[in-house]
């Protein structure tokens, strides 16, 4: 036995995240994760896919899957991500990622799977009926991290679980096949005011893509009327406001919109409350409206814009993929050989 500390990984830092193309984007997209990944790309190499390959885990219509992914990247280049600094690309075009996910699939446990919240939550009472894709859809999640041996990882709270797991595939596929440190064991980037945004209707369900109620969500592509007429239909309580966070524990819905306009303005929501401490919701929703139209109206817009020009949105991505594939397939060779395949 040697007392000394296990090797650490020490290639360079790295980026990587994506959006599934699979509904409308929201406020919890944009401030949980497209929004860190444009202030990302200023610090460190950044890989931004869109995710259609964990998409079709549902059902995705043929006809209208690729136009989804056109649309994911718009929101990516409207919300500031820049093609030269980001690689853009989508998941299907970049193979790499199915390969290595086969690798990780022999790697990874069963119960590892078993313990995933989010599966259990999309399959409710009828797993059987599922996909298996949907089951094993976190493993291709780290593939897709691990393929780029990327270490920062920007995402909502609710994928801190499949990061976890991310890096329990890492450390075993490191010890197991007696590669120390090949793989980082990448960190989850979830801090930030817009962490875990929640239902417009329920303070105890987060803003999601499937939520059937429309009137949950504020969409990027929502107007301005709708917005305001989202916000002024949020649902709330008929109490004023308090002075600290800490009276507002037991009312998820106004500390919900406390939290969505500090996050908006890039304030802390305590100074936010301190400013409307004493006033009612009659007040304060129309600022929220005001500010939320302010904020999104512009990303909206510009989506809009760049979907009018399909074959140049397209031109990023081909561009993208290529540039993803050459930081990909060394790192796949990489593995194959690790793994002893013939002709590695
Ligand atoms: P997806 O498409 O469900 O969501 C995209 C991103 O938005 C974040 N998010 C939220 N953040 C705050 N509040 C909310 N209400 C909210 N809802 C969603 C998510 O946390 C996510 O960051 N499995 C991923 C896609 C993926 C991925 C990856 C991400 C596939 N492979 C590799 C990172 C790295 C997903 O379904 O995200």
């Amino acid at each position: 036995m040697t007392d000394q500390a296990p090797p650490v990984y020490s290639g360079p830092s790295r980026v990587l995240s994506g959006v599934q193309p699979s509904g409308a984007l929201h406020l919890g997209n944009y401030l949980g994760a497209l929004v860190k990944f444009t202030r990302l790309q200023h610090e460190m190499d950044t890989f931004i896919f869109v995710a259609d390959m964990h998409a079709i885990t549902v059902w995705q219509d043929p006809k209208l899957l690729a136009s989804q992914v056109r649309e994911i990247a718009a929101a990516y280049l409207a919300s500031g991500l820049d093609p030269k600094k980001a690689t853009i690309f989508p998941q299907s075009a970049v193979p790499e990622h199915a390969e290595l996910a086969w690798v990780f699939n022999c790697v990874a446990r069963l119960g590892w799977l078993d313990r995933m919240t989010q599966f259990k939550d999309k399959a409710g009472k009828h797993k059987e009926r599922e996909s298996v894709g949907l089951y094993t859809y976190p493993v291709l999640q780290a593939a897709d991290i691990l393929v780029y041996k990327a270490t920062h990882v920007p995402v909502g709270e609710d994928q801190r679980q499949h990061l976890e797991l991310t890096r329990d595939i890492a450390a075993k596929f490191n010890h197991d096949f007696e590669a120390p440190a090949f793989f980082p064991l990448p960190e989850a980037l979830t801090e930030g005011p817009g962490a875990r945004i929640m239902s417009l209707r329920d303070g105890a369900a987060k803003m999601s893509k499937s939520d059937p109620s429309d009137n949950s969500r504020l969409n990027l592509l929502d107007d301005a009327d709708t917005i305001a007429q989202k916000v002024r239909k949020a649902r709330t309580d008929p109490d004023p406001l308090p002075a600290t966070l800490e009276e507002l524990k037991d009312r998820p819905e106004a500390l919900n919109l406390i939290g969505i306009y500090a996050a908006l303005e890039g304030r802390g929501p305590a100074e936010v409350l301190t400013e409307f401490t004493g006033q009612g919701f009659g007040a304060f929703k129309p600022k929220l409206a005001d500010l939320a139209v302010a904020r999104l109206g512009p990303v909206g817009a510009e989506m809009r814009r760049l979907m009018a020009d399909p074959a140049e949105i397209d031109r990023i991505l081909a561009d993208g993929a290529q540039r993803a594939r050459a930081a990909a397939a060394p790192n796949l060779a990489q593995v194959k050989k690790i793994v002893g395949y013939w002709g590695s």
